[in-house]
């Protein structure tokens, strides 16, 4: 055996559930499966329940507690009603679940310590004939099943924890990494584990692995067509970045393979004592940008976040602050925080106006500036008018504290909790958010892979 393999193997032992967990899921799902079709029962048309996801596919990762059941129900239900009944049986199923949005409610409740999600879709022939974002999952699990060979659950756990790993695991809208399906699909089409590495390593995007031909061009840097709907690229919420991650995480392991690279890193909260150190010894302007989280899922909250923090480093930019990083994150309050090279500048602004050869627009500036009390010049520098004025912001405090924020491109839901109050924090004055935000500071303070 190679070491790479048996590194792989050592990792494994830790990363498959034993036989006792097998069956606890599955009694679980029964459990769950029997109550929804009981309540069903009381409907005059005929549906289904399944178990989707890693656990219909024997491809969880030991510890990990969730459990997809989706409900079938009749395509030729209006929207609302496929709605209503949805949530009605799974209700029924958890009295005291918690209905949740994505793109249409669904309950979610617990059984037996798993976090169950229950989610109607419409039962189809076929994946391409889509009605709701949902109705392709159940396609999954059968083509998986198809296509599986001998060994195959302990590659999937492996490239998904290898994902895990490297901070790239989840098809959601924080991580934009590989999800469940994508990594089994990299799966059976390298291989294995070993083969989709080896591939990654020399990944150039845009990679392109098609199951079947593709109906629809896509521009993402992965693109992997779901070989149950040619329309699909199961890959879409990929980022580059993402896949820069596991490009290099793959290359360290082909290099030198440990067990370590299938482990998840707690990172170490952050104390006042390194925060202050790292204020004072990097001497960069750091501000924190915080308010009232709103009250939308985690795939609602971070596109919105990031576009917000796309806005402003674009917005200071533009104003001279020279920012060198930024990081969002939430919990109950959201923070977009910015270290910057130049977070100050002085009170006076050079403004450059058009050539004097440019006789209108030349004259237009002069004419402009040249009563003005509070600005220098004009003067001529290389055959141009140039005023020097007064700065607008003379600091991203400054600029973060006006009203020059509304603005910015600001998410959805953000716009009303900024209107109700927001706090800036520099500098060391950051030692006040690390009740809250320790360890997300870390991913700030050391960023690393
Ligand atoms: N799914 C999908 N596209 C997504 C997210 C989910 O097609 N962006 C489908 C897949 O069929 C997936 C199932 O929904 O298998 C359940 O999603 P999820 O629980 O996120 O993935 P799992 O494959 O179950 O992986 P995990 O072990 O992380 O739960
Ligand atoms: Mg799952």
């Amino acid at each position: 055996m190679t070491e790479h393999r048996e590194t792989a193997e050592e990792a494994l032992e830790e990363l498959s559930p034993d036989e006792g967990e097998r069956r606890r899921m599955q009694e679980a799902y029964e459990s769950i499966r029997d109550r929804a079709l009981e309540d069903l029962e009381e409907y005059d048309f005929e549906a289904q329940v399944t178990l989707v996801g890693s656990a219909a596919r024997d491809t969880w990762l030991e510890g990990d507690r969730d459990i997809d059941v989706f409900l079938l129900l009749p395509p030729y239900l209006d929207r609302k009603e496929f709605q209503e009944i949805g949530l009605e049986v799974g209700q029924a199923v958890f009295p005291d679940g918690r209905v949740e949005y994505a793109e249409h409610p669904y309950v979610q409740g617990v059984e037996d310590g798993y976090d169950v999600d229950v989610v109607p879709c419409y039962s189809l022939d076929d994946a391409s004939e889509v009605q709701s974002a949902v109705d392709r999952t159940p396609f999954h699990p059968e083509y998986v099943e198809r296509e599986r060979f001998e060994g195959f659950s302990d590659e999937a756990r492996l490239l998904k924890a290898f994902c895990r790993g490297a901070g790239v695991y989840g098809s959601d809208l924080r991580t934009h990494g590989f999800g469940g399906y994508l990594c089994e699909l990299l799966v059976l089409h390298y291989g294995g584990f070993q083969e989709v590495v080896e591939a990654a390593a020399d990944w150039t995007p845009q990679v392109v692995i098609e199951f079947q031909t593709a109906e629809r061009s896509h521009d993402d840097p992965l693109v992997v067509v779901d070989p149950v709907d040619a329309e699909r690229n199961v890959a879409s919420v990929v980022s580059e970045d993402s896949l820069a991650t596991l490009i290099h995480h793959s290359r360290q392991w082909l290099e030198n393979p440990a067990t370590e690279a299938f482990d998840v890193e707690e990172p170490i909260p952050v104390s006042e004592e390194e925060l202050r150190s790292y204020v004072e010894g990097r001497d960069t302007y750091l501000a924190a940008w915080v308010f009232q989280a709103p009250d939308v899922v985690e795939d609602q909250l971070y596109p919105q976040l990031r576009k917000t923090e796309t806005s402003l480093v674009e917005e200071l930019e533009r104003q001279g602050f020279d920012v060198i990083r930024s990081h969002v994150f939430a919990d109950d309050r959201a923070t977009l925080l910015v270290e910057a090279n130049v977070g100050r500048q002085s009170k006076v602004e050079r403004h450059e106006g058009p050539p004097v050869y440019v006789e209108e627009h030349a004259d237009e500036f002069y004419r402009k500036y040249e009563d003005s009390d509070d600005v220098v010049g004009p003067y001529i520098d290389d055959g141009r008018y140039v005023v020097e004025r007064p700065r607008r912001y003379t600091s991203i405090e400054e600029f973060l504290e006006s009203d020059a924020v509304f603005d910015l491109a600001l998410g959805q839901n953000l716009e009303r909790e900024i209107e109700r109050g927001y706090d800036v924090i520099v500098d060391e004055e950051l030692t006040s958010l690390l009740d809250e935000f320790a360890v997300e500071l870390a991913s700030h303070l050391r960023p690393g892979l």
